[in-house]
């Protein structure tokens, strides 16, 4: 077999047999296929893209590359993954919910990159926070406290870390089948058999549009399935940011006070509806019982405190949060109804201030970052603060208020936080 070959045969849009992808994966984990070579394998996958059976081959070769977690000592293992939006924290929110209601909540997160967050980052802005847990100390936890969160290892689908680096600089990120085969293989080394996928859509988002989501979604399932694992996918909105909060210790801040006060806003909206999914699967009940309790304890804070619990058993110190050194007000120079936060806008502006990184290597100020003061249909009056940014850094960028907030004289009716529910 030969890599020239199946460069070649993708190039020109023919399938990939199991042999000849397990070849490739194979090959590219040891060093004898060259990064100039998979980079142009992974431009053909982009263009061409791989029928269902290459996406799950290649799931299978990149969850061999590395170890798999066992967790069949535990009922009821249930995870979550987001495909990265802008303020998305509703991992912090959501496991402690389903924690206290009995199931099991097994992640291994990722840190950010560009102008998505990641679960990590928020995490690791709590000082003392560990985030690098064993495998020993992540069971135990999960067993004790019935939720636990550590940084992916880079002996999990170590296939897959290679790859994204390479796809990261080859622009060849928004492949479906390179993107399902990526999430899928660290899921499922990632050992629970029951999963909830929000897929993000929108203009902040690694997916644009409908289609190309429902592809995705329908893509999962069908791995998940071929793994004895079930899947469920929400395709969500994520043309604005979600919930005020964007940057990192300010989202652990909106998570606990999620929690706390009980909120309802668009983003406990969606908390409620993905912890329900995943409690229906963990417990195996129906939908809206599941909803049922997990309204319930949000109302008796018992989440909240679950999720008190999780941080202090990490050895994080809530009392500690950094706040930041500079504080900006900005306001309306406008008068109306605010009918669209820019997602993408938002999420350069926090990454300007510091809350994000350009590249791997950067270092990330876990303070900086943007708090919205307005909500979506708010009136809004010249003069009023529309959002405040924090920052250690000594000047901020010039801000084109007008691209990152579209005030109109009637409220959007149309906003829609949740498109599609796909499951098996
Ligand atoms: N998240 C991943 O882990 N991989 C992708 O390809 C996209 C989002």
């Amino acid at each position: 077999m030969n890599i020239i070959d199946i460069i070649v045969k993708k190039k020109n849009k023919e399938v990939l047999n199991e042999e000849e992808i397990k070849y490739v994966v194979e090959g590219f984990v040891n060093g004898s296929i060259k990064d100039y070579q998979m980079s142009a394998l992974l431009m053909a996958i982009t263009i061409n893209g791989m029928t269902d059976e290459e996406t799950i081959s290649l799931t299978k070769y990149m969850l061999q590359s590395g170890s798999v977690l066992d967790l069949s000592m535990f009922n009821n293992v249930v995870d979550k993954h987001s495909t990265g939006g802008v303020g998305d924290k509703t991992t912090l929110i959501i496991s402690p919910i389903v924690a206290v209601l009995g199931c099991k909540v097994a992640k291994m997160s990722g840190r950010g990159l560009g102008i998505t967050g990641g679960t990590i980052d928020k995490l690791e802005s709590i000082p003392g926070f560990n985030v690098n847990l064993t495998k020993e100390e992540f069971i135990d936890e999960l067993g004790k406290v019935g939720m636990v969160i550590t940084s992916q290892t880079d002996t999990i689908a170590f296939a897959d870390k290679k790859i994204y680096a390479l796809r990261d600089v080859t622009g060849t990120t928004e492949s479906i089948p390179l993107i399902a085969s990526s999430i899928m293989s660290k899921k499922i080394a990632s050992g629970s058999k029951n999963l909830v996928l929000d897929i993000k859509v929108g203009e902040g988002a690694l997916i644009k549009n409908i289609e190309d989501a429902r592809h995705l979604a329908n893509l999962m399932i069908k791995i998940g399935k071929s793994n004895n694992m079930k899947v469920i996918c929400l395709l969500t909105n994520m043309d604005v940011p979600l919930g005020n909060n964007i940057g990192n210790s300010v989202e652990v801040l909106e998570a606990i006070n999620i929690l706390y006060y009980g909120i309802d806003n668009y983003l406990t909206r969606l908390c409620i509806e993905l912890a329900s999914y995943m409690v229906s699967l963990g417990l195996n009940i129906d939908y809206m019982m599941a909803k049922q309790k997990v309204i319930e304890v949000i109302k008796n804070k018992t989440a909240y405190n679950k999720l008190l619990e999780f941080i202090a058993y990490q050895k994080g110190e809530i009392n500690k949060l950094p706040k930041s050194s500079k504080m900006y007000e900005i306001k309306s120079n406008e008068e109306g109804y605010l009918i669209n936060i820019s997602s993408l806008e938002v999420a350069k502006l926090s990454s300007l201030l510091g809350a994000s990184r350009q590249t791997k290597e950067d270092t990330i100020d876990y303070s900086a970052g943007i708090i919205i003061n307005k909500n979506l249909n708010d009136k809004i009056n010249i003069g009023d603060t529309i959002m405040t940014l924090y920052t250690n850094k000594n000047t901020i960028p010039n801000i084109d208020i007008n691209k990152l907030f579209t005030i109109g004289s009637t409220p959007n009716s149309s906003f829609t936080l949740i498109y599609e529910i796909i499951k098996d």
